[in-house]
């Protein structure tokens, strides 16, 4: 951070003009890579939802207990999509804790989450386990070729492909729904797929107006969101099988995986997370 409390560099074609989802969620879990048009941003939603902080952390929560299903269940090397700006419990250190050997790469196309990325990977990854790529995940061929070329991800094994809270910056006219199909046909058999999306569907009224006020902010940034609904969601994981409990609000899912210390204060109301989350294989 540099005296009037900004990050200390900009990479470059970082859009400073208006408010970006990578920095905005960043500043809600606590990070410094974040300008003062993300925090105004910030404050300003946490007005409509007081409690969208906590939901930050019940989707990161929700993202660590995934990357340990799939470790214990054989799936070890990672995929993922719409990593954001590093923080606590990223999936190569989850996926590390359980197994030595995991393998990670990391895509996005927000500048700031791709240099903060490599900032950390240089500190504290292996280049021959962990990788970062700068690119649109819409960009399907070009994210599947440059993943396998960095030598980090083995072909032949299965992979865990996380869409963590990022489709719901991918509109289907945006070319979401063709995307993650061709990410499904691409898997090989025995991956899993990993994703959590926000929705207004099964809301209630009063956490509906603080939503849809988010929602409309969301417009005036870089990264307007698309609410997708529950079934719409569901049907992004195709004909994949999935894993118990199925899609549900992202503190239904699996909370025996890994301690939870923020879903645990959500776990009263899920709906109050706004996400749904799910986790499904491919056969
Ligand atoms: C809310 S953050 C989620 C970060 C992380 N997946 C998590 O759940 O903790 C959404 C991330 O998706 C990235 N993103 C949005 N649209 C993208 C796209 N088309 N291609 C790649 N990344 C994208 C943003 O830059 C941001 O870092």
């Amino acid at each position: 951070m540099t005296e009037n409390d900004e990050p200390a560099f900009a990479p470059q074609g970082i859009d400073l003009e208006r408010p970006n989802a990578a920095r905005i969620y960043d500043w809600f879990l606590g990070g410094d890579a974040n300008w003062a048009i993300d925090r105004e941003f910030g404050e300003k939603a946490l007005k409509a939802v007081p409690h969208g902080k906590l939901n930050a952390h019940v989707n990161r929560e929700f993202l660590g207990r995934a990357v340990t299903y799939a470790v214990r269940h054989g799936v070890t090397q990672f995929l993922d999509l719409g990593s954001g700006v590093p923080t606590v419990g990223n999936v190569h250190q989850v996926a590390d804790r359980l197994d030595p050997d995991s393998r990670c790469v990391y895509v996005d196309n927000e500048p700031v989450a791709v240099a903060h990325s490599r900032i950390l990977l240089e500190e504290n990854g292996d280049a021959s386990r962990h990788a970062v790529l700068n690119a649109d995940m819409r960009d399907v061929e070009r994210v599947w070729t440059e993943a396998f070329e960095t030598g980090v991800l083995d072909p032949a094994k299965p992979i865990g492909l996380l869409m963590v809270a990022v489709l719901h910056f991918v509109s289907p006219e945006d070319g979401g729904e063709a995307a993650v199909e061709r990410y499904r046909a691409l898997l090989p058999p025995g991956s899993l797929l990993i994703m959590s999306h926000g929705t207004t569907d099964g809301v209630p009224p009063e956490h509906l107006v603080q939503l849809e006020s988010v929602h409309e902010q969301y417009k005036q940034s870089s990264t307007p969101v698309t609410l997708r609904s529950r079934a719409e969601f569901t049907a992004l994981f195709g004909d994949f099988a999935l894993v118990d409990p199925g899609v549900v609000w992202l503190p239904q899912w699996r909370l025996d995986e890994a301690e939870s210390e923020a879903t645990a204060e959500v776990a009263h109301n899920p709906p109050a997370s706004f996400m749904l989350g799910g986790v499904a294989r491919k056969g």
